[in-house]
Formats: C-alpha cells, sequence, structure tokens
C-alpha cells in the first residue's frame, strides 16, 4: 500500500538491471511534496539513474514509482515531463537564441510562446529581456543553467529533478543557483528533487535526504537527522567531506 497525499514521488521496491547488471536493487521511499530532497552518496550509487527514473527517462526493470499517487504509468510522456522537469549539469542547449531555447517545450507540444511570457520566466530565473535575442551558445555556465531552468519553468513543473546543476560553477554563480532553487520551492511550491556532491550544500539547503549507496537506498530522512544518524555508512561519509 502507499501512503497518500503527502507524497509527490513514492518508489516501491524498485529495481533496474541493465545488461545483467543490477543497479537499482529495491529501492522504497518518498519524497515529501512541496520540500526539498536531495540524492546523496558516493559515485556510482545511482543517482542520476534513479533521478531519471522520475521522470521515465529510465524505466524500472520491477516494482513500482508513484507519482502524485498514481503510478508513473498512467501518465502519458507528455503529461509526465509537464509534470516532472528536469535540469542536467550540462545544460544542453539547441542551436539558435535563448528564445528559441525557451519556446523548444512550447513548440514540441505545437504551442506558442508569447515574448511576454518568456521575458517574464526569464525575470524568475535573474536575467533580463536583453537575453532573449542572444545567441544561446555564448553564454556563460551559470547563465546557461539559468536559461536551462528557465525551459523547464515553461511547462509550470510541480516537481524539478536538478542533477548536479552547480558543480560546473564558480562559487558565485553556484550561489546564486542555490538561491533561485529555494525561491522556486518557496514561491511557487515546487517540489524539488536534486543531486549534490557537496555536502554542506545538500544540509544548507535541503528537507529532506536520500542516502543512496551501490543502488540500494541505505537512509532517508529530515536533513537536521543525517548527522546524528546512527548509520555507519552515514557517519563515514558525513566525517570523510566535513573533515
Ligand atoms: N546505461 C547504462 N548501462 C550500464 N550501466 C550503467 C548505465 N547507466 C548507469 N550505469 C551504471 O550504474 C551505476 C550507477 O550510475 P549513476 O550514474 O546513476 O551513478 P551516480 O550515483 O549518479 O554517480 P556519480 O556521482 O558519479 O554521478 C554505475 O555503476 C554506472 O556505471
Ligand atoms: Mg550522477
Amino acid at each position: 500500500m502507499i501512503e497518500k497525499n503527502s507524497y509527490a514521488i513514492q518508489f516501491q521496491d524498485v529495481y533496474l538491471t541493465i545488461q545483467q547488471q543490477q543497479i537499482i536493487k529495491g529501492v522504497s521511499g518518498k519524497i515529501p511534496t512541496g520540500k526539498i530532497t536531495t540524492l546523496v552518496g558516493p559515485s556510482g550509487a545511482g543517482k542520476s539513474t534513479l533521478l531519471k527514473m522520475c521522470n521515465r527517462l529510465i524505466s524500472q526493470t520491477s516494482g513500482s514509482i508513484y507519482i502524485d499517487n498514481e503510478t508513473i504509468e498512467h501518465y502519458n510522456p507528455v503529461q509526465l515531463r509537464q509534470n516532472v522537469g528536469i535540469a542536467l549539469q550540462d545544460a544542453p542547449m539547441i542551436k539558435g537564441t535563448v528564445y528559441d531555447n525557451l519556446k523548444l517545450p512550447k513548440v514540441l507540444q505545437k504551442q506558442f510562446l508569447t515574448t511576454a511570457d518568456a521575458t517574464s520566466i526569464l525575470q524568475d530565473v535573474g536575467l533580463d529581456k536583453t537575453f532573449l535575442q542572444k545567441d544561446a551558445s555564448n553564454l556563460s555556465g551559470g547563465q546557461k543553467q539559468r536559461v536551462s531552468i528557465a525551459r523547464t519553468l515553461i511547462n509550470k513543473n510541480k516537481i524539478l529533478l536538478l542533477d548536479e546543476i552547480t558543480s560546473a560553477l564558480d562559487y558565485t554563480s553556484a550561489h546564486e543557483i542555490e538561491q533561485l532553487i529555494l525561491k522556486l520551492n518557496q514561491k511557487y511550491g515546487v517540489t524539488i528533487i536534486w543531486i549534490t556532491h557537496d555536502l554542506q550544500q545538500a544540509l544548507k539547503l535541503s528537507d529532506y535526504i536520500w542516502f543512496l549507496k551501490d543502488g540500494h537506498l541505505i537512509w532517508e530522512g529530515d536533513a537536521e537527522k543525517m548527522k546524528t544518524s546512527n548509520n555507519t555508512y552515514v557517519q563515514n561519509f558525513f566525517t570523510e567531506i566535513i573533515e
């Protein structure tokens, strides 16, 4: 049985096998609605894979994933991408202007994005309207990341998946993107699930944490409880990073 209402996403005994290799091993866990959840854990733990399973870029081999209490298979691909947006570390842009990039989600749905709407979304991510006509390939890393987030916001996603979007940025740009994540969460109530290798950053921004190791979810809970967890893996990971 799944618990209703307070969870944006629930995993129930989820496995993923690729070419006879088990990558996700019986993950059951919850992502609270309207909160910021961070996936942490060593490299190769399965964080990116798990994130991509949340909008079906990768489908599970067995087990169930629920989005707003419905199985993920219940949604058609367009509905799912409207509900669940994703932004990745390299913020890939299509050739053309920032406006061309912003209207992409609408064009894919055979709809139109007015310049007024595009401007307002750009403002939300801290870029002024002169950016609309700029060539997307000339943007800085931080600007690209903003446009990438703005592009997902076009769909007014209820859930946003972010995979190490600050790891290639300098300290100042990373800090600005952190503030943007907080704003999206607080102003629009977007449920955020993100991955960072920076545990300090995770603890600072997150309400909830999933700790993954070798395809297992070995700890989940409120961020403030992680420091005092008596799980040995979590403790060791924590000490290594803090020291
Ligand atoms: N398409 C694939 N085919 C085979 N193995 C894969 C595939 N995708 C991921 N893996 C393997 O699954 C495991 C988890 O990968 P994943 O990228 O999810 O880890 P991660 O926790 O995001 O690591 P990192 O912190 O380095 O980004 C790794 O061992 C990886 O090699
Ligand atoms: Mg990864």
